[in-house]
């Protein structure tokens, strides 16, 4: 399948290289291509500037936002929550017309230092993975995947003690299906459908007690289960 991940971080840089290795034609979006080609810097979490990154998988193609949107079948969205209407915008609207958009992204207030606030509100709308899709209503938006840390996506065995869930939200039956079975390709079993684009709203706000785990556990891999 050909798969744009739009955005250059810890997510983008895992979620390709992943998804590379299950033999899907990967294009990473981002601004400046050659200014991101060139980016040796360890970024925030320590993870490898994304030239250094991209050396070490050269062949993955990079491209900007727009021109990673039209080469992708399936789009990931992996770029920062509170500018992501912006990378979608750059993407552009026709090239993301019916496409599949999986939503990875957590809208986070980081203005005010570590650990960073949750941006969003629990109003009908205020949820990002529902502005996204009013933003962009031919857009086929399924929030997936945004509840654990990059490596726990693309490996779930990591996660010691058993299988842990990942929830899907999203309007459109078909586009979850794709989403579905990608998630199957990685290794997911537990894969819960809690409804329409409006249930993310409640799935962005589990952030606030993920940041909580975190300065607990620290880089010990741990995701959410689901007991039923
Ligand atoms: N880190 C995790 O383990 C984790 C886990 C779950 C969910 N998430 C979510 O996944 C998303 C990606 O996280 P991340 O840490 O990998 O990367 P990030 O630093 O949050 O985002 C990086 C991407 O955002 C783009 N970006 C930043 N400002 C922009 C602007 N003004 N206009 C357009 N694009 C802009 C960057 O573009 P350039 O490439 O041009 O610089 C880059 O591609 C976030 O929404 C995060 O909350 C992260």
């Amino acid at each position: 399948m050909k798969i744009a991940i739009l955005g250059t971080g810890m997510v983008g840089q895992t979620v390709a290289t992943a998804l590379a290795a299950k033999g899907h034609e990967i294009i990473v979006g981002t601004r400046d291509p050659v200014k991101s080609k060139a980016a040796a810097e360890p970024n925030k979490y320590g993870m490898p500037g994304f030239g250094t990154w991209h050396q070490a998988n050269q062949g993955i193609r990079v491209g900007t936002f727009a021109e990673a949107a039209a080469f992708g079948e399936v789009v990931f969205n992996a770029s920062n929550g509170g500018t992501t209407l912006e990378t979608l915008g750059l993407a552009g609207r026709d090239n993301l017309a019916a496409k599949v958009l999986v939503d990875l992204s957590n809208d986070l207030d980081f203005s005010k230092g570590m650990p960073p606030t949750l941006a969003v509100r629990d109003e009908a709308g205020a949820g990002l993975g529902e502005r996204i899709q009013a933003a962009f209503p031919n857009v086929r938006v399924v929030k997936a995947l945004s509840t654990m840390s990059a490596f726990v996506m693309v490996n779930p065995a990591i996660v010691a003690g058993g299988e842990s869930t990942v929830f899907l939200s999203g309007d459109d039956a078909a586009a979850k299906t794709v989403v579905h079975g990608i998630l199957q390709s990685l290794g997911w079993t537990d894969i819960l459908d809690l409804g329409g684009i409006a249930t993310s709203r409640g799935v962005e706000m589990l952030l606030p007690i993920w940041l909580s785990l975190f300065g607990v556990l620290g880089q010990k891999p741990y995701n959410f289960k689901v007991v039923r």
